[in-house]
């Protein structure tokens, strides 16, 4: 299984579809992110699950938590993404059942890493001296990336793992979350 964090310091729910970007702590970029790695052409990839942490919600860190394996209706749209996760939002009863596809908890990171279980983890770092394709991926890999504002020092050092860059330049997190799913597809993983 592939499981995917992203890390979203000011993303909130209470956002307006028509104004996504503007209204949501770019919430948006977390959920380009999760297209990226979920979603093929006309299809969904069922070995991947993917956390998005919303950091800016002022009653607490809430985790969205979309499964692939059991995932319905999900579509290539910003905005049919930002419908799914405007409903679980709304109700917010913890991850629970794997099946309902799309659940949220309350919790930020060490929720999402401690539901993630146990795997090969590693940070996307655009500083780090490992190239992604020096090596192989373990099997069953954990990745961490940061929002528009990237990872704190404080949070990087929480999650551990191994860092990982994924080329010289620092890209938009679905743009680093695409190049990795492709290296993972190219590795067979
Ligand atoms: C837009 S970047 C963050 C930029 C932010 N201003 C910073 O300085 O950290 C979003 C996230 O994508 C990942 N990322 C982007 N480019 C990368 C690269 N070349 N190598 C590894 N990770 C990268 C990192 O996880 C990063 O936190």
């Amino acid at each position: 299984v592939r499981r995917f964090v992203i890390v979203g310091n000011k993303a909130r729910g209470g956002f307006s579809l028509d104004d996504l970007p503007g209204t949501s702590g770019r919430l948006d970029l977390l959920l380009r992110s999760a297209r990226a790695a979920l979603l093929v052409s006309h299809g969904v990839r069922r070995d991947t699950i993917v956390y998005l942490v919303l950091g800016g919600d002022p009653a607490g860190p809430r985790t969205l938590r979309i499964d692939g394996p059991t995932a319905k209706f999900l579509r290539p749209d910003e905005r049919a993404f930002a419908v799914i996760a405007q409903k679980a939002l709304a109700s917010s009863t913890g991850f629970g059942d794997p099946t309902r596809g799309v659940s949220v908890a309350a919790g930020g990171l060490d929720l999402a890493l401690a539901d993630a279980g146990p795997g090969a983890l590693y940070v996307l770092d655009e500083a780090a001296p490992r190239d992604l394709r020096e090596g192989t991926i373990d099997p069953d890999p954990i990745f961490v990336l940061g929002d528009h504002l990237g990872l704190d020092p404080a949070t990087r050092a929480r999650v551990g793992g191994a860092a990982l860059r994924i080329g010289p330049v620092s890209v938009h997190a679905d743009d680093a979350v695409a190049v990795v799913v492709n290296e993972l597809d190219r590795q067979g993983r």
